[in-house]
């Protein structure tokens, strides 16, 4: 078996002649992953991504005799027509599921591979139909490659088991006489089991006790599965052992419960859509496990690729997959393509050992019991492991596969986070809430503090409900990442701001509701510290998203209190710390008063700021008594009021947190006034792999201060410039939004590449990439 990539190099050009499958058309030179149209990042015309398009490919390829050779495309949106060597091969449907077509027995020393592809948002397919909220961008998106085999091979290899015993199911292809079947299981580069039958039938079934460590959130461990047939190797596949099981209280993995906490991906990215290669595909599975620290990801709304599929196996990082859709069934012809997607769903990414759970309901559609006993059905025809849910967003449904999944979006800022389940379903019922907030609060990274405080006040509620609500196994929040969308969705601009993260994964403050309920010290105070942010100039309350066990609060080098994680979110592992007190013992410290009086005039003055500057009946006459007793003013009155509480026109005092984890500090971070303001410019990763296709990285600007406060509002420009093997994604001149912008360059071919970044009020930036092959 051997595989060769062929994702360098195609013809591409808009529209199809039948001439092209003959002969060689004048395009232009693009790499697979490829998008048929670089779009602007918001504002534009969603149709550009539609339409015919050709991608054609010359190769030549010497097959050892007798051996067989396919083709096999990863994702093409969303119909695509093979031709080789002007014979017309193959016609899929379906962007989001790989294919495979066998180039044999039309194979010639020199080949010219065609493939139209149609990006019409065609109603006969799904998630097409009606209207769906994000785009599906044209083109052969993930990566192709020929694959040689042997003349007898196998088509897939399912692989299972628990503690004791490892099912291996292998659907043989074959097209002469096979004896003997080999399966070989290493750790690593070690061989540490090997397994071998004889073959009478088209399949082989065989259960085979195992000593092999289970795969878990924390040891992810991976075995690797080679086959043989007749000695010669045929396929090849990554596995890992473990088992699921839900209930009516939960879900277990390898018998044990964990509550999974989560949040949707949708997998776009500006300007190029879906067309981004592996490193950006696993960035994003870290930066759900390792940044935001969730355990669960639900692939909506349709199966995500292999790249992010592997770093999930690979980190631990469990999968909700489902198929195509929104919110809308088609006719039989529609519904016989989702059968096609779920299957092929299914069988493709059944050695994953991260998914845990398949969706078989067109996202939030009605009850259809024929259509979906059918997909329930085909599922369970092939796996036999893993739970069904089918996300729908009412309640008291039809329930016909194994768990409740619904979206509940109940909370408003000011109400309960969740319906409770016995409202929702039958309480004996498996249950896991599959969204929640979302467009319930758009937020964007450049909206004023409050609006990006609520969004994560907002994550904070729903959790904190659920953590309490008994029988629910979890909940996965509306969602990871803003994404584009359609016109009929999102803020008129072609973007839904629904994402904890902005459109190039930069965190908003509602990502510190994520990272806080980790177990690695975090702490981020979710305010800039300026009057000017908040109405009446009054700074309430402000939320620190921590897992410090005591927060200390300073102005200047003075301590002016301690704080400690809030009752209001009890429920959670990391309540955050919520500080409304920013006078503390300051007033008692200024010996200006006998202690008790200070005490009296801290009280009134909390409650002022809480109420709106008004004073009780009370308060007033104990403040007039306190300006006699102590002889001020009114004039002094308000000047205490100032310095205290009000704040303005200080300048000369910042404040600073200091987070401490069993009275070890962990961090300290400075808020208030710092003008000294630069660029900081951070790469990914400074090494590419040009390889098999080619590799990117995305490279972040921040404006930040000396202090490390973001410029939220900064809309500095900066212009980047590439030279070498290096290539930039998207326009060269960009704008900060939110005080923080990125952008994606790609590999070109092995050597040097540089990036230069510059802005008119500050410094050069440069970095270095290198490209190895
Ligand atoms: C849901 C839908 C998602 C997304 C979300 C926005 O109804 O399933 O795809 O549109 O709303 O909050």
């Amino acid at each position: 078996m051997k595989i060769t990539s062929l994702n360098h190099q195609w013809y591409f050009k808009g529209g199809f002649d039948d001439d092209s499958i003959n002969k060689m058309i004048d395009g232009q030179l693009v790499d697979i992953p490829h998008s048929v149209h670089t779009l602007p990042k918001n504002y534009f015309d969603e149709t550009l991504t539609q339409g015919i398009f050709t991608y054609q490919k010359q190769f030549s390829y010497q097959q050892t005799k007798n051996n067989r050779l396919f083709l096999v495309c990863y994702g093409i949106m969303s119909k695509a027509i093979v031709y080789l060597n002007g014979k017309e091969l193959m016609t899929h449907v379906g962007g989001y599921t790989k294919f495979k077509v066998e180039l044999t027995d039309n194979l010639k020393e020199n080949n010219l591979l065609t493939i139209k592809v149609d990006s019409h948002e065609s109603k006969d397919h799904p998630p097409y139909g009606n209207v769906v909220d994000y785009l599906t961008y044209g083109g052969i998106y993930r990566e192709v490659e020929l694959l040689e085999t042997p003349k007898n091979t196998v088509d897939h290899v399912l692989i299972d088991g628990d503690e004791s015993k490892l099912n291996i199911r292998a659907e043989i292809d074959i097209k002469d006489k096979v004896f003997q079947c080999q399966f070989d299981i290493l750790d690593g580069q070690k061989i540490i089991d090997t397994i071998e039958t004889t073959i009478d039938t088209t399949s082989i079934t065989l259960t085979h006790p195992h000593q092999l460590e289970l795969w878990t959130t924390n040891h992810p461990k991976l075995y690797q599965l080679n086959v043989y047939l007749d000695k010669q190797l045929v396929y090849q596949s990554q596995f890992g052992v473990r088992t699921i099981s839900v209930d009516k209280d939960g879900f277990y993995l390898n018998n044990k419960r964990i509550f999974l906490r989560g949040l949707n991906r949708h997998q776009s990215f500006p300007n190029v859509g879906y067309a981004m290669p592996a490193s950006a595909q696993r960035k994003d599975a870290d930066i759900l496990k390792n940044e935001l620290k969730v355990n669960i990801v639900r692939s909506s709304h349709y199966p995500p690729s292999r790249h992010f599929l592997n770093r999930c196996d690979e980190l631990g990082l469990l999968v909700f997959t489902e198929l195509p859709g929104w919110q809308h069934i088609g006719d039989e012809t529609w519904k016989s393509y989702a059968l096609d997607d779920l299957k092929s769903m299914v069988i493709d990414d059944y050695n994953h050992p991260s998914i845990v759970m398949i969706g078989t309901r067109i996202n939030e559609s009605i009850d259809d019991d024929d259509f979906y006993q059918k997909l329930q059905d085909l599922v369970k025809s092939i796996d036999q492991t893993r739970p069904t849910g089918g996300v729908r967003n009412f309640q008291k449904s039809h329930l016909l596969e194994d768990i409740y999944t619904m979206n509940d979006f109940t909370h408003r800022g000011n109400n309960q986070g969740l319906t409770k389940k016995s409202k929702v379903t039958d309480t004996n019922h498996p249950y896991l809430v599959t969204e929640h907030n979302g467009h319930m609060f758009p937020t964007k990274s450049f909206d004023n503090e409050l609006i990006r405080v609520e969004q994560s006040l907002r994550h904070f509620k729903v959790l904190d409900d659920a953590y309490q609500m008994k029988g629910l196994m979890g909940v996965i929040g509306w969602c990871m990442n803003d994404y584009n969308t359609h016109r009929a969705f999102g803020s008129n601009d072609h973007i839904c701001y629904h994402g904890v993260l902005d459109i190039n994964r930069n965190a908003k403050y509602a990502a510190s509701t994520y990272a806080s309920q980790g177990n690695s010290p975090y702490i981020d105070v979710l305010s800039m510290m300026h009057i000017g942010e908040r109405p009446g100039g009054e700074i309430k309350s402000v939320i620190i998203a921590t897992n410090c066990d005591r927060v200390e609060l300073y102005k200047g080098d003075q301590l002016i209190g301690e704080h400690y994680p809030s009752k209001q979110f009890k429920h959670l592992p990391h309540p955050p710390i919520i500080i409304d007190d920013f006078i503390g013992n300051q007033i008692e410290n200024s010996k200006m008063f006998k202690p008790k009086d200070a005490k009296r005039i801290k009280s009134i003055m909390l409650y002022m700021l809480k109420n709106d500057l008004k004073m009780r009946l009370r308060d007033k006459i104990i403040f007039g008594y306190m300006l006699l007793k102590y002889k001020l003013t009114y004039q002094d009155a308000v000047r205490l009021y100032v310095e205290y509480v009000g704040g303005w026109g200080d300048t000369n005092k910042n404040y600073t947190f200091k987070g401490y984890i069993n009275n070890k500090l962990i961090k300290s971070i400075e808020k208030g006034i710092d003008d000294h303001y630069h660029l900081l410019v951070i790469p990914d990763n400074q090494t590419l792999y040009h390889q098999n296709t080619y590799d990117v990285t995305r490279i972040t600007v921040e404006m930040i201060n000396n202090i490390k406060e973001r410029a939220f509002y900064s809309n500095q420009t900066f212009t980047i410039e590439t030279k070498g093997h290096i290539k930039l994604i998207g326009p060269s001149t960009r704008t900060l939004q939110g005080g923080i912008e990125s952008f994606w360059i790609r590999s070109l071919k092995e050597g040097q590449g540089t990036v230069i970044i510059k802005s008119d009020n500050y410094s050069e930036h440069t970095i270095d990439i290198t490209i190895k092959s």
